[in-house]
């Protein structure tokens, strides 16, 4: 009889360290292309072999930057600009993707070269998972182009499209190359998107910034204005405070049971695909925030007074805090498992103890949450009249 072979383990813990690039330009597509250039690392080969993809309400901008790249001598265009169809379609189906990864090897793109997505979230989201999972991963430059995507999302390192009916289950954590926040291509935003992209800034704000919040509460109404200064200073600190969260949180992709910053996602995500996508993003956050806003007065001692003055603040930069889809709630209600799911363990929500103190709870109650939705509902119809 031979020897059993003795068995071994071998843990060993690794980092590796990762660099976020985040630019602000006025008009990267013109007279700041410069900034984005110089980022294009042009390797031994003398040339940045890069891909354009653009959604098509960006049509005019990214023409503009596809003449920039050309007349650049240190980058090779590989092919036409890519335009895709803009908003949650994109992440919708996997069609995007099959045709980005059939563009990606039919010009023979590589690890070292470049996948530059100007873009709403959706956009960013499915592009970016394209790119990800492309060679395992091609470098990939984000233009976001909605207050939504410059405050959040487009310095996250998360991409994904969203699959049997739920948001964004299948996806990958990739640090994106480089981000462009420029203030030009927001002008094109409609009101209803410039706007409700403002419900994450008010969130991280409530999680980690009181005098950010104080501050948000104060100019909601320039906000609902579009002054530029307000809106591009909430966007800058929103930004900053999640780019933050990610480079030194110490969970950039999300190991860890609680996830902060998708406080009041658990009924955003369910939300959006009640309602056919018909709310956007940024307005199923701004409910889902006023409710669990309301439910941690109700159950953990956050302020009252604070819950409705959130509820104000998002009333007044012009988000509105209802949708029908919100009844049934037990159908909403689904929304708590399917969240615990997407993570894995057991149920983590964040909760508010007060501005700028979460906590992580492992269970809900039912009723108090039922009973936040209704005053909800009476505090909207309340503020839908006085408006
Ligand atoms: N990966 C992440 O970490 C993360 C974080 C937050 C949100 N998200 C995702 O982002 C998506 C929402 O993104 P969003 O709020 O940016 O909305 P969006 O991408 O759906 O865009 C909203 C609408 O604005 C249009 N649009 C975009 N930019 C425009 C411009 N400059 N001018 C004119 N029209 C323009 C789009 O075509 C679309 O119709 C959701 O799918 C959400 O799940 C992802
Ligand atoms: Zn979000």
């Amino acid at each position: 009889m031979p020897d059993r072979i003795p068995s071994s383990n071998t843990d060993i813990t690794f980092s590796v360290p990762f660099v976020h690039r985040l630019r602000t330009t006025d008009d990267v597509c013109g007279h700041d292309y410069g900034v984005l250039g110089e980022l294009l690392d042009a390797g031994e080969t003398g040339s940045a072999r890069v891909m354009l993809v653009s959604e098509k309400a960006l049509q005019s901008n990214a023409q503009r930057l596809a003449d920039q790249l050309a007349a650049d001598a240190n980058v090779e265009l590989v092919s036409e600009t890519i335009w895709i169809d803009g908003g949650e379609t994109a992440k919708n189906t996997l069609d995007e993707i099959k045709s980005l990864l059939q563009a990606i090897n039919a010009t023979n793109l590589d690890r070292r070269s470049y996948v530059i997505v100007v873009g709403g979230g959706a956009v960013l989201d499915a592009v970016g998972f394209a790119a990800a999972i492309a060679h395992r991963g091609i470098r990939l430059v984000r233009i976001p182009t909605t207050t939504l995507a410059q405050a959040d999302s487009g310095v996250g390192v998360k991409n994904a499209i969203n699959y049997f009916d739920k948001k964004n289950w299948v996806g990958t954590f990739a640090v994106p190359w480089a981000v462009f926040n420029d203030s030009k291509l927001l002008q094109s935003l409609p009101d209803r998107d410039f706007r409700s992209g403002f419900s994450e800034a008010v969130k991280v704000a409530l999680l980690k910034d009181p005098k950010e919040f104080e501050n948000l509460a104060k100019h909601a109404k320039d906000i609902h204005d579009r002054v530029p200064e307000v809106t591009q200073n909430a966007i800058n600190r929103s930004c900053q405070l999640h780019l933050d969260h990610i480079t030194s949180g110490g969970d950039p992709f999300e190991m860890l049971e609680a996830r902060p910053l998708d406080f009041g996602h658990w009924s955003a995500h369910r939300l959006e695909p009640r309602t056919n996508f018909d709310l956007r993003h940024g307005e199923a956050v701004a409910i889902g925030v006023a409710i669990d806003c309301i439910y941690s007065s109700l159950v953990f001692g956050f302020p009252e007074d604070a819950a409705w003055r959130v509820c104000q603040c998002l009333h007044e930069i012009g988000i509105p805090l209802w949708h029908p889809a919100i009844n049934p709630i037990d159908e909403l209600l689904i929304g708590l498992e399917e969240f615990r799911q997407h993570l894995g363990g057991r149920l983590t929500i964040t909760m508010l103890q007060d501005i700028g103190c979460p906590i992580n709870v492992h269970e809900i109650d039912e009723k108090q949450m039922r009973e936040a939705i209704q005053r909800l509902d009476q505090w909207q119809q309340k503020a839908t009249c006085q408006s």
